[in-house]
């Protein structure tokens, strides 16, 4: 299916631009961009941005399969990540992933039936003082323990 900006995040898009003397280092923000709009990075959407910032689609491509962030295939609503990097995983880090999976009955990179959650155990996030911590999309939840992982679960299911 075609895949064309909002006009508000085309916006956006030359807005990051204009950061750069020539058009390619903003695909990062472009494909960032465009994940936030399609919930994923397609074909397609790999094609506009390569058009938009005159870069050949391999060249995008290079981009989406290097970087973890960008997901190439639909995820759930709440994408859920789980870091079992070393500060993480000596704190807990694979019980909570292990807690995560059977309370959603999926694996890593997973989709639940519904699509409101998927899985993704990842490196480290940045947040190692406050291990273990996951991230739901690009909200942070931090010094976990079974019982918050289960409330957090639990809120973000009553939501839908
Ligand atoms: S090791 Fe988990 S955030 Fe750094």
């Amino acid at each position: 299916m075609e895949f064309k900006f909002t006009e508000e995040n085309l916006k956006r898009l030359e807005n990051e631009i204009k950061k750069y003397p020539v058009k390619q280092p903003a695909v990062m923000a472009a494909l960032w961009i465009a994940q936030e709009q399609n919930g994923w990075i397609s074909g397609e959407v790999m094609q506009e941005v390569a058009s938009i910032l005159n870069m050949t689609n391999e060249d995008v491509l290079g981009i989406v399969t290097f970087y973890t962030m960008y997901h190439q295939k639909p995820m759930g609503k709440y994408h859920v990540q789980v870091c079992t990097n070393v500060s993480c995983m000596l704190r807990g880090g694979y019980e909570i992933f292990d807690q995560v999976k059977q309370k959603l009955n999926i694996g890593n990179m997973q989709v639940t039936g519904d699509k409101i959650f998927s899985l993704e155990e990842v490196e480290c996030m940045g947040s190692c003082g406050t291990a273990p911590m996951i991230a739901v999309n690009e909200d942070y939840y931090e010094n976990l323990d079974k019982g918050k992982v289960e409330q957090i679960l639990n809120s973000l299911k009553d939501r839908n």
